[in-house]
């Protein structure tokens, strides 16, 4: 049976997560999905990185963290050392989950372009390099022979770009809009429910939805970056970021969405792209007040969804989790999963 050995680039939450899963599941979704995984090399900006060709003990990775130990007294370095890693490891797939940086996709930008080119398949959660470089991240993968796949970019595990790829074949998709950013969602729905802004956010960062900086959520960075990453993944738009406008919900007050709820609508931040007769996409993020019968109207807290606008099947509706570990980290398995089955295919066809 077939064993992928994967490196996993950057040990937060979404990586562990990952390693929890093969390490207590492993038999598990060896059994069920005909491939078994073994994690070669581990790197973090914390703990440095380790790099064993038998495999980690993810026991002992896994139980580093809170403390000062580091990698260096376990066999490894101190030192995250990425690219001599990535590059001269045995992994067959890098799992990279670091920050997101939306102005340059960097470091993750360098970590993906640095597997690919040494011949390595690359699943990412990561929206930077996507959203900034991913048509040039994709070319290399084919004229390396390997993968890139990135469906935790948006919506985390929740099925949508490889969905969108694969079940719309046959049919033309002129568009979508969505809610695509749980934090700022689960706000809106705190105010109409009386809260004021900074109470909301307060609460939202306490549930652990919204980032340190809740910028990126309230001021429409984050959906930016996934409309953008919608919009050229299966519009088949080259836009670039600066092309998606772009507009938070900071400016909402609490009498806004009371006035909206007498008027029976409710405000959501939206983002959105539209094909134009023409064949140009116009994307943008905003918030919108809905109608209450309108397919978004009734998405709460911090749950996504995303409609897409088809000539055969109207209106189609994805809905689901838009954050989380545990849900971003099986979206890294659903990439390698993938990865598999295009590997499986190919196989046949030699
Ligand atoms: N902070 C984001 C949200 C999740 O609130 O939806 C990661 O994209």
């Amino acid at each position: 049976m077939t064993t992928y050995d994967i490196a996993l680039i950057g040990f937060g939450g979404v990586n562990r997560t990952l390693a929890e899963l093969i390490a207590t599941r492993g038999e598990d979704l060896r059994k069920q999905l005909g491939f078994g995984l073994r994690v070669v090399a581990i790197t973090d900006l914390r703990l440095g990185s380790l790099v064993q060709d038998e495999g980690i003990d993810l026991a002992m990775a896994l139980g580093l963290g809170t403390g000062s130990e580091t990698f260096a007294e376990h066999g490894g370095s101190a030192e995250p050392d990425n690219e001599r890693v990535i590059r001269s490891c045995t992994a067959d797939i890098i799992c990279e989950a670091t920050f997101t940086n939306p102005d340059d996709g960097e470091p993750a930008v360098s970590h993906v372009q640095w597997a690919l080119e040494s011949g390595k398949s690359v699943c990412t959660t990561n929206k930077g390099p996507v959203a900034l470089r991913g048509t040039e991240l994709t070319e290399l993968a084919e004229r390396n022979g390997v993968h890139f796949e990135f469906e935790g970019a948006v919506m985390s595990g929740t099925p949508v770009i490889r969905l969108a790829k694969k079940m719309f074949a046959g049919l033309k998709l002129n568009g979508f809009e969505g809610i695509l950013n749980g934090t700022s969602n689960y706000v809106l729905g705190r105010m109409e429910a009386g809260l004021a802004f900074h109470e909301a956010i307060s609460e939202a960062q306490q549930l652990g939805y919204a980032e340190a900086n809740p910028a990126a959520d309230i001021e429409g960075y984050d959906v930016q970056l996934k409309v953008l990453i919608l919009a050229n993944e299966l519009l088949g738009a080259r836009i670039q970021l600066a092309d998606v406008q772009r507009q938070g919900i900071s400016s909402l007050t609490l009498e806004d969405i009371r006035e909206a709820a007498r008027e029976g609508l409710r405000w959501k931040l939206v983002g959105s792209a539209e094909r134009k007769p023409d064949g140009t996409v116009t994307a943008a993020v905003g918030p919108v007040a809905l109608p209450l019968d309108h397919g978004l109207a009734g998405i709460s807290g911090a749950t996504n969804a995303v409609s897409f606008s088809t000539d055969l099947l109207g209106p189609v509706t994805v809905s689901g989790p838009g954050a989380g570990r545990m849900e971003t980290a099986y979206a890294l398995l659903s990439d390698i999963i993938a990865m598999h089955a295009k590997q499986n295919r190919v196989a046949a066809h030699v």
